[in-house]
């Protein structure tokens, strides 16, 4: 597909097109139900707080989305926050691996997707989110009220998960919605854990590196002296030809 669409946004990939097939594809695009605003992606996803720059191409004039997955809906700014509409399937799929009577901690929580589709979903006894971006923070805690999340249910923390985290809280979930940088911050998620916390990290690689990419971890956590098991892993969703998105899941034993 040459463009995302994030709901009332199209955005347009194509960087090699010219200005009038630019156009012709923005008329088409306008012509359907709810995209009101044609933008180009005129840089990759970058930097920490994964954002990426656009171009005007055609429409209303807004860089301000809102979008609908998962019986939810989010505002937020496609420049200033990061956001997937090919992760919708895959927080369904997590939500259904959550119980009721869990604490949810979702490192790298965006704009509040992962959080408030689970909480939609499972009603978690305690979801905590911890985002970088005050700019994702501010959507955030308005998506909470877009979507009627019940005072206290759904808590948002602003900064870096290496300074947030500090050990007195244990989680019974840790998913890291990490970004596709170097650092795994894997030892930070095993702060938050507990004997018996389910661990679910995303990691980016291709097909044939993935036994690496978890024999790395695993000997990550034993450097870090924690003890963790490998219970499945799965493809979430294509990034790039041939490179996907994986979703690891360990469970903690100690
Ligand atoms: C790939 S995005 C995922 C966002 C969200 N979970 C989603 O799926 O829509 C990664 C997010 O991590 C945030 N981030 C990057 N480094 C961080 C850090 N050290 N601590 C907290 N958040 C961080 C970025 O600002 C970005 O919003």
């Amino acid at each position: 597909m040459a463009y995302d669409i994030i709901g009332n946004i199209a955005i347009l990939k194509g960087e090699d097109k010219t200005r009038k097939q630019k156009l012709k594809e923005a008329r088409a695009l306008l012509r359907k139900p709810h995209i009101r605003t044609v933008l180009e992606k005129s840089t990759n996803v970058k930097g920490r707080l994964r954002t990426i720059k656009t171009k005007y191409i055609l429409g209303e004039k807004t860089l301000i989305a809102e979008c609908r997955e998962n019986n939810s809906i989010f505002r937020f700014n496609v420049e200033t926050c990061y956001f997937s509409p090919r992760l919708a399937n895959e927080r369904q799929l997590i939500s259904e691996k959550i119980n009721m009577n869990d604490s949810v901690l979702v490192m790298f929580a965006g704009v509040g997707v992962y959080p408030i589709v689970i909480y939609k979903y499972r009603k978690p006894i305690k979801i905590v989110g911890i985002e970088l971006g005050k700019e994702c923070c501010k959507y955030f805690r308005e998506n909470l009220k877009l979507n009627k999340i019940p005072n206290g249910k759904i808590e948002v923390v602003q900064g870096d998960v290496k300074k947030k985290i500090n050990g007195k809280e244990k989680y019974d979930v840790v998913i890291m919605a990490r970004p596709n940088l170097k650092d795994s911050f894997l030892k930070y998620s095993l702060i938050a854990s507990k004997k018996g916390t389910r661990l679910f990290y995303y990691g980016f690689c291709r097909d044939e590196d993935i036994k690496k990419l978890i024999d790395n971890l695993l000997k990550e956590a034993k450097d870090l002296n924690r003890k963790v098991k490998l219970k499945e892993y799965i493809h979430a969703c294509d990034i790039a030809p041939y490179k996907h998105r994986f979703r690891i899941e360990f469970e903690v034993l100690d």
